[in-house]
């Protein structure tokens, strides 16, 4: 049976294609039409799903879109009314309509004459966060701006069922309350929140019993916004007057990052850490599971994720890698063929790595580099000749295999470079990212090795949670330990995606470092390439020491 998921709720729109449970692929539309966070409906993206899958679309037994229309305007009335907030009904029923039309239109511009089935918002990324993990039981939290007209719920998995336990309302949402400091910051709310997570261990403590009057947790278990210091719930704006008057005028994007943007960073973080570990431990105490499985926005925040992991009481933990609403195309189908359809889990859903999206073969990578004057050399052992090009602090261009999905390169689509210099991170930033400077990079460690370079080790293959680099190991990588000693690290393994583990170990045999520099590939501001065609480009636009296309190598002269 083939399921066609599809999210096109809002950003980050994607499409999935799952068959009899397992993934067949997965990808995000804007690795295609090349807008961030894009909002098209993902054409492309069921195109290359079909293709995959080796079916046209009238050959899908069930397309399931990640969204209910419908199901909450009443809901969302009662609170407009109570909570001051006429804009979320204004906005939740302009979303309802939009998205019927684009059902219509899907129908018509596909031809698809089958089944439809609707996943509402939360419970697709519930799908997304339970299903594919390990877990046969698992507490799960979604935690989002908001969908369906809810920013938050608690939900309990056993087997191929979801219960839900709670849930929080919009406008109460840890996912808005992050987004409006990230826009005061001066950085893109919706896109930028890690340029806040990344800025939080700058500042100091100064401002967060202040910030303890934005969001209160309650005694249920949940939290509530004080919506005095917030304008995201009416027309225009962020945060109230209010707010503005007490902290002056957001900071200019590219202006200057003062101590008071620190401070305001470092609050709200731990605001978030605080009210999710509130709402987690009691997660906990209503399932008494040892397991947690997170998605939605917010769970990309993966300071948070480790405080939870942590601090809540769980000993595990998964988290969906296209935590976003991209893996609601994931979730959504999941979910039918799981919980509506009551297929039972036999752990071939289970996602052990990210690489769902498309594969470019030799030819393809070929035409891409002929025609630039390039002196490209086809090589026997890629990941070796990286390694080496690595270990002499060259700055490396990877493109190899199936695209990951999710905001996160995983070793598909990479830039890579050496962690031991602690200028490596200057000079990525200067010749490649041209980003903030006071964002870290992450190194991607061998999962064997892992301990040995980091604190409470925890294996995390999707780059989403935080740890200590170790006192003694911390001169041996300074590239990639942040300002307060920790890493988001991603760990390798030969399982995931061997081609990557065998680069890494390649750079062990010759530097005793089981860890490289891992950044996307990608331009600033640009989506992660997906294509040959977009990596020789980016190659050509930035000051990248070397490429290595498949089974091509390309230095730069
Ligand atoms: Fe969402």
């Amino acid at each position: 049976m083939d399921i066609l998921g599809i999210n096109c709720f809002s950003h980050d729109t994607a499409a999935c294609l799952l068959r009899d449970g397992s993934i067949v692929a997965l990808a995000e539309e804007e690795r295609f039409n090349r807008e961030r966070h894009t909002k098209r409906f993902p054409d492309q993206a069921i195109e290359f799903c079909l293709r995959e899958g080796g079916i046209g679309i009238n050959d899908v037994d069930v397309v399931g879109f990640a969204h209910r229309p419908g199901l909450d305007l009443a809901r969302g009335a009662i609170d407009a009314l109570r909570r001051r907030a006429p804009k979320r009904l204004a906005i939740q029923a302009a979303v309802d309509a939009n998205l019927a039309r684009k059902e219509l239109d899907f129908r018509a511009r596909w031809g698809y004459r089958g089944r439809i089935s609707h996943v509402g918002h939360h419970d697709a990324h519930a799908g997304s966060a339970f299903f594919p993990s390990p877990f046969k039981e698992a507490a799960v939290l979604t935690l989002d701006r908001g969908g369906d007209f809810l920013s938050t719920t608690l939900q309990h998995g056993r087997g191929s069922r979801l219960r839900r336990l709670a849930q929080v309302r919009n406008p109460d949402s840890l996912g808005e309350v992050y987004s409006a400091l990230t826009w005061y910051l001066g950085f893109q709310p919706n896109a930028d929140e890690g340029k806040t997570m990344g800025l939080a261990p700058y500042g100091r403590d100064k401002l967060v019993s202040a910030f303890a009057d934005l969001l209160s947790t309650t005694p249920n278990g949940l939290f509530r916004v004080n919506l005095d210091w917030f304008a995201y719930h009416k027309e225009g704006g962020w945060l109230s007057r209010r707010f503005l008057d007490l902290y002056g005028p957001p900071r200019e994007p590219e202006s200057e990052i003062r101590a008071l943007h620190e401070d305001l960073a470092f609050a709200v973080q731990d605001l978030l850490e605080q009210v999710a570990v509130h709402v987690a431990r009691d997660l906990r105490r209503r399932t008494g599971s040892a397991n947690l499985c997170l998605a939605g926005g917010v769970a990309l925040n993966s300071v948070m994720n480790t405080r939870l992991l942590r601090e809540a009481g769980f000993e595990h933990i998964f988290i969906q890698p296209a935590a976003s609403d991209a893996g609601n195309s994931l979730g959504a189908a999941l979910w039918i063929w799981h919980h509506q359809l009551g297929r039972p889990r036999t752990g071939n859903g289970a996602m052990a790595h990210a690489f769902w999206g498309p594969e470019y073969g030799e030819r393809e990578c070929a035409t891409a580099l002929e025609g630039h004057g390039l002196a490209v050399r086809r090589v026997a052992d890629p990941a070796d000749k990286a390694a080496r090009l690595l270990a002499e602090s060259r700055v490396v261009g990877w493109f190899q295999g199936r695209a990951e999905i999710g905001p996160r390169a995983l070793g598909a689509r990479s830039i890579l470079a050496d962690p031991r210099r602690s200028e490596t991170k200057d000079i990525v930033n200067a010749r490649v990212k041209r980003r903030e400077g006071f964002r870290p990079f992450a190194p991607s460690v061998l999962d064997e090795h892992g301990a040995a370079y980091f604190e409470a080790y925890y294996p995390n293959p999707f780059m989403l949670l935080v740890q200590p680099v170790r006192a003694e190991q911390r001169d041996s990588i300074p590239a990639v330990t942040h300002v307060d000693g920790t890493a988001r690290l991603q760990t390798v393994t030969a399982a995931g995606n061997p081609d990557y583990h065998r680069l890494i170990d390649r750079f062990a045999a010759r530097t005793g470092v089981p860890v490289v520099l891992n950044t996307s590939f990608n331009l600033r501001g640009e989506p992660i390439v997906h294509t040959p065609a977009e990596a020789v480009t980016d190659f050509l636009r930035s000051g990248m020491d070397a490429l290595v296309l498949g089974p091509f190598l390309v230095e730069r002269t």
